[in-house]
Formats: C-alpha cells, structure tokens, sequence
C-alpha cells in the first residue's frame, strides 16, 4: 500500500497547479461577479489535456486515470470552483457515458472531439419534478422511423449553453419504471433542442446551469447511447464516477480557502501577535486541515479503486458526503479566521464559502449519498 503520489501524478498536479495559478486564478473573481464563463480558458485547458485525461489516446485523450483526473479538479478548484465543475461534468457526466457505452463510431464521432476539447459535453438528468427521485422523470422519446422524438424539459445543467452535446436521458416505455429509460446522445444542433433559462446562482456563478427543452426533438436512432431501457443504470453509474469529480472538486475549494486563512493568520496581528499564534485560531485551522486530509485521502481511493477497475461506488459517495461537509466546514471557518474582512469581496474566501454550498447539493444532495451508502452497507 502506498500513500504517495506517482511520479506522474506529481508532474500533473505541478503543470495543473501551475496553470492555476497563471490563468485560472486572476480572473476568478471577475468572472464570478459578471457570472461569465470563458471559452479561451477552456480551450488553454484542452492545450494542456486536461479535457480528456482519463480517455486512450484513440479517442483523444491523454491515456492516463482517474486519479490524475481529480487532481485536476482538485487543483483548478483550489483558485476557481466553477473552472473545476466544468471540467468535472464534461469529464465525469459526459465523457464516462461515452466511454463505457457508446459505440466505436460514437466514440469517434462524439467522445474524440470532446477530449480534444473541441467540443464540450453536459448530461441531463433533473427535471423540475423529478431531482433526488431520478426514476419520476416525465421526459418522453417515441420512436418515429429512423429517429426518437423527445419532448420535455431537464433543468440545472452545467455546461448548459455552452455545451455541443448533451447525455440526455428520456422514458422510452411509461409502463416500466427504470427499465423503461433511455440514454440518448443529443446535438445542440438538432432540431427541437433549445436552451432555455440561465439560473442566477450563490456560486460556482462562472459556470452556467441552464434549462435545456425538447420540442419534437429528433434524434437520430444511431444516437441511442447503450441499449434500449439501459438509461437509469447508465444514469445511476454515470453518477457514481460524477460524485468523486465533486468531492475533488470540494476538496480544492477547502484547500484553497485553508491556504487563504493560513496566510492571512500569520500576517493578521492582534493583541500583539499574529492570530495563527493564538490558540483559538491555531486549533481551527489543525481542525481544517485533518478533515481536507481525510476528504482528501477517501477521494483519491476512490479514484484508485476505479482506475483498477474495483467497484467504487460506496467509496464514491462517501467520498461525495465526507468533501462537500468538509468544504462547507472549512469554508465557513476561514471567513471566521477573516472576520469582517473575509464577510468582503476584498478577499476569496466569501467566494470559496458561496462555492461551497453547491457541493452539498448537486450529484445527489447529501440525503442521497447516505441513502445510496446505507443501502450498500446493509444489503
Ligand atoms: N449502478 C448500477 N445500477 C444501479 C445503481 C448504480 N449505482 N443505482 C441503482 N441502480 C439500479 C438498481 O440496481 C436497480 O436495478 P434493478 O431494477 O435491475 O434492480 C435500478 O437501478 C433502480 O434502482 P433503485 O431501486 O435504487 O432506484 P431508486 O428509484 O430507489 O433511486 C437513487 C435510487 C439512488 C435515489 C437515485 O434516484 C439517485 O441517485 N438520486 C439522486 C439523483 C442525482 O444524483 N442527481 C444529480 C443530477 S446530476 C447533477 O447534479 C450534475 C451537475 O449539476 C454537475
């Protein structure tokens, strides 16, 4: 058992950290303010690779694992938490499905471009009736000769706008719950496909999380995603992977507002010494940094455990569960090490707390990851 990174793991977080450091982070706050996502910096991050880490180099990608893949996330979120939910849903939620169940030509035709950060990818799922209960969907596709017709509505898509293509899942038999969905690969491009309404959100506010609506919407047959009926467990294993993405993803945000706090407690002097010099403050930050370790630790098995092909999904959601507390935790006590200065936008840490919140929402709320836990304990 090893508990040191690769190698290789090491030189990617260094060139991610980097990248961070030099693109990502100086305009994290602008972009959070004018809720603008930047198209230029995705295209440097596929420059990189990172748009494409976990996938062969046949279909475009860097060929190395799911490990790499949230450091990554990690890394980006560490400056700009919407930077690493765009990268984790176009990844985990878009790219996985593909991977695991697309054909060959699907993967040329849509997985290739998407690695090569030519294209991104967006998977919807919610919809205004159905969120924690994924089987209540209402969205429809009847079968229409060479095509499926779509109709209906998902909400809260990242990447939503933004995205080229869209992992879609829809009712194919209303007489049978979760066997009667399907998967279906749609182009933003195909007749019927709108986006609609682009939330105003509390954070992550540079990646935008749209409503995406199906009018007659024709998919060709060929762009069926796995087989007829398969579309809740792909959905459900989609998610599996998706939730370490977000654990990552937390992960950095605690990191990044613990690295924000350590700073300004050695610098911040009151009653004539620095505050991480006073027990009260130096005794939070020990707390901040052993749960970001642990959340730390869980993640990264996870992502080992799916690289070497071992089931991961209960690891994933602890993972998920133990990183979005951790995040919101952290957070919170780094705008307390701020005081009034970090309740301002004259430093990140607001930012880091707003970005917070969502961990413990999206990908499954927090209820979610332990019902999925408890049912594989006690089963
Ligand atoms: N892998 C494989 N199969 C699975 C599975 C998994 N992880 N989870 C469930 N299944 C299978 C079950 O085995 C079962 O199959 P059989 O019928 O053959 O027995 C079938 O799927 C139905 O499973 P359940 O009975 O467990 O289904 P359920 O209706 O009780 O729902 C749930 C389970 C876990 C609550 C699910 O609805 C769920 O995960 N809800 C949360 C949805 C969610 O996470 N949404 C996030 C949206 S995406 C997002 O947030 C993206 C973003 O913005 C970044």
């Amino acid at each position: 058992m090893f508990f040191k990174l690769s190698e290789e793991h090491e030189m990617l977080r260094k060139t991610v950290r980097d990248f961070a450091k030099k693109e990502v982070e100086p305009t994290a706050a602008e972009r959070d303010e004018q809720e603008r996502f930047d198209m230029d910096l995705f295209k440097k991050m596929a420059d990189l690779g990172l748009t494409g880490i976990p996938w062969d180099e046949e279909y475009g990608g860097i060929g190395s694992d799911y490990l790499s893949y949230v450091i990554a996330v990690e890394e980006l979120s560490r400056v700009c938490a919407s930077t690493g939910v765009t990268l984790s849903a176009h990844t985990s939620l878009a790219g996985w499905p593909l991977y695991k169940f697309g054909s060959e030509e699907q993967k040329q035709k849509y997985l290739k471009p998407m690695a090569l950060g030519e294209k991104i990818g967006a998977y919807g799922l919610t919809e205004p009736g159905s969120g924690s209960d994924a089987g209540g969907m209402r969205t429809n596709a009847k079968e229409d000769g060479d095509h499926y017709v779509l109709n209906g509505s998902k909400i809260f898509i990242t990447n939503g706008g933004i995205a080229d293509i869209y992992i879609v899942f829809a009712i194919t038999d209303p007489s049978s719950k979760n066997k009667g969905t399907t998967a279906f690969i749609v182009e933003k491009d195909f007749p019927g496909f709108s986006v609609g309404k682009k939330e105003s959100k509390l954070g992550i506010r540079s990646s935008p999380t749209t409503e995406i609506i199906f009018e007659d919407c024709r998919v060709p047959k060929e762009n069926m995603l796995g087989q007829l009926g398969d579309g809740f467990k792909i959905a459900m294993m989609t998610l599996d992977g998706g939730r370490n993405g977000i654990a990552a993803q937390a992960v950095g945000i605690a990191q990044g507002a613990l690295d924000a706090a350590i700073a300004y407690a050695k610098e911040r002097e009151q009653f004539g010494k620095p505050i991480a010099a006073q027990q009260g403050i130096s005794f939070k930050l020990a707390d901040m940094a052993t749960n970001i370790e642990a959340a730390r630790l869980l993640t990264y098995q996870a992502a080992w455990l799916e690289s070497e092909g071992l089931p991961y999904g209960k690891e994933s959601a602890m993972s998920k569960l133990f990183a979005g507390d951790t995040a919101m935790q952290v957070t919170t006590e780094a705008v307390q090490v701020f005081g009034g200065y970090g309740y301002t936008k004259d430093y990140p840490v607001e930012r880091f707390m707003r970005d917070a919140k969502i961990t413990q929402i999206y990908e499954g709320t927090q209820e979610i990851q332990r019902l999925v836990i408890s049912r594989m304990i006690t089963k």
